[in-house]
C-alpha cells in the first residue's frame, strides 16, 4: 500500500529518508489531477520500473482552469485513485489541498513564452502559466530524478522539457506513449463527460490522425493536411472544432508553407482540439516525414 501524504513537510521528510537509506535507484515523479485511469497507470508502472521509489501526486490545479473552464465539475474520486495508485506500483501519494499548495497570495508566476503561445496555450489564454508554476513548484518539494508525462498533452511535455531546460532543474523529462480506448479514443479524465452519442463521435479524432502518414506520402503540403483533417473531423455532425493545427516537435513553430510534408526534415506535431457538446477533447499524432 502506498503511503499517503497531504503536507509538503511529511513529503520532505518521507523523500529524504528514502535518499537517506542511500537506494540509488532514484525517485521517479508523476504528477497528476487524479481521476485516474491506464494512461495514468502506464505512467505510474514505467516510473515503478525505472525508480527506487515513486511519487504519485493528485492536485486538481486551480490556476491552470480559465474562468469558464471545468475546475469545480473536474472529475474525483479520491479512494478509486488510491486503488490504481497501489495497483501501478507507486510508493508514495501525494494529496495536498489548495490551501497547502498555495497558502497566500503569489505573485511568481512561471511563464514558458513561444511553445505556449500555439495550440491549447492560444484558445486557453494563461493555462501553461498555471502549469508550469505548479509543476515548478511540485519539482522543488519533491525534487526527482525523473518526472514522467504522457504524449497525449505533447505542448504540456514540450513547455515543461522547456522550463526545465531554461531553468536548470535537475530533473530528467521523460516523455511516454498515448494510452487509447479500442476504437482509438484516447484515454482522459474528461470522457466521463461524453454522452453515448458524442462518445461514439469522439472516435473521429483518432482515425483521423492516423490518416494522416498516408496524406504525406500522397504528397500533402502542411495547409493541405490541416484541411484535409479538419473536413474529415467535420464529418461527425456534433465536432465542433477548437483547432486543427501542424507545428515542429518540440519547438512548436511553424513549418513553411508550400511544400510537401514529406521533404521536412523536422519532427511534426499534428493537432486537434474539439468540442463534443460540452466537452473539449485534445489529440494528436508525432509524425517524423523524412
Ligand atoms: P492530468 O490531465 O491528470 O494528466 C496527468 C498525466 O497523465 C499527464 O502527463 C498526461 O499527459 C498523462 N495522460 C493523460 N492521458 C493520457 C493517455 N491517454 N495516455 C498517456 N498519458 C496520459 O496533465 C495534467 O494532469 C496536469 O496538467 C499536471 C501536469 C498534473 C499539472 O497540473
Amino acid at each position: 500500500e502506498p503511503q499517503i501524504i497531504r503536507t509538503i513537510a511529511e513529503l520532505r521528510a518521507a523523500i529524504a529518508a528514502f535518499r537517506r537509506a542511500g537506494a540509488d535507484s532514484g525517485v521517479g515523479f508523476v504528477p497528476t489531477m487524479g481521476y485516474l485511469h491506464e494512461g495514468h497507470a502506464s505512467l505510474i508502472r514505467k516510473s515503478a520500473a525505472d525508480n527506487g521509489l515513486t511519487l504519485l501526486s493528485i492536485f486538481v490545479n486551480p490556476i491552470q482552469f480559465g474562468p469558464n473552464e471545468d475546475l469545480d465539475k473536474y472529475p474525483r474520486d479520491e479512494a478509486r485513485d488510491l486503488k490504481v495508485a497501489a495497483a501501478s506500483g507507486a510508493s508514495i501519494v501525494f494529496l495536498p489541498s489548495a490551501a497547502e499548495m498555495y497558502p497566500a497570495k503569489r505573485v511568481t508566476t512561471v511563464t514558458v513564452n513561444e511553445v505556449s503561445d500555439s495550440l491549447c496555450g492560444a484558445s486557453r489564454p494563461g493555462h501553461f502559466d498555471g502549469v508550469a508554476t505548479v509543476v515548478a513548484k511540485l519539482f522543488n518539494i519533491v525534487q526527482p530524478d525523473r518526472a514522467y508525462f504522457g504524449m497525449k498533452d505533447a505542448q504540456q511535455v514540450a513547455v515543461i522539457a522547456r522550463m526545465v531546460q531554461d531553468l536548470n532543474i535537475p530533473v530528467e523529462v521523460v516523455p511516454c506513449p498515448i494510452l487509447r480506448e479500442e476504437d482509438g479514443l484516447a484515454l482522459s479524465s474528461r470522457n466521463v463527460y461524453l454522452d453515448a452519442k458524442a462518445r461514439s463521435e469522439a472516435s473521429v479524432l483518432s482515425r483521423a490522425l492516423s490518416r494522416t502518414e498516408e496524406w504525406i506520402e500522397e504528397g500533402a503540403t502542411a495547409s493541405e493536411l490541416i484541411s484535409r483533417l479538419s473536413r474529415e473531423i467535420a464529418s461527425s455532425d456534433i465536432a465542433d472544432i477548437d483547432y486543427v493545427d501542424l507545428l515542429t516537435y518540440p519547438e512548436l513553430t511553424r513549418p513553411e508553407e508550400g511544400k510537401p510534408l514529406a521533404g521536412l526534415d523536422a519532427d511534426v506535431l499534428v493537432a486537434v482540439a474539439v468540442r463534443f457538446g460540452q466537452t473539449r477533447l485534445i489529440d494528436n499524432k508525432l509524425l517524423n516525414p523524412a
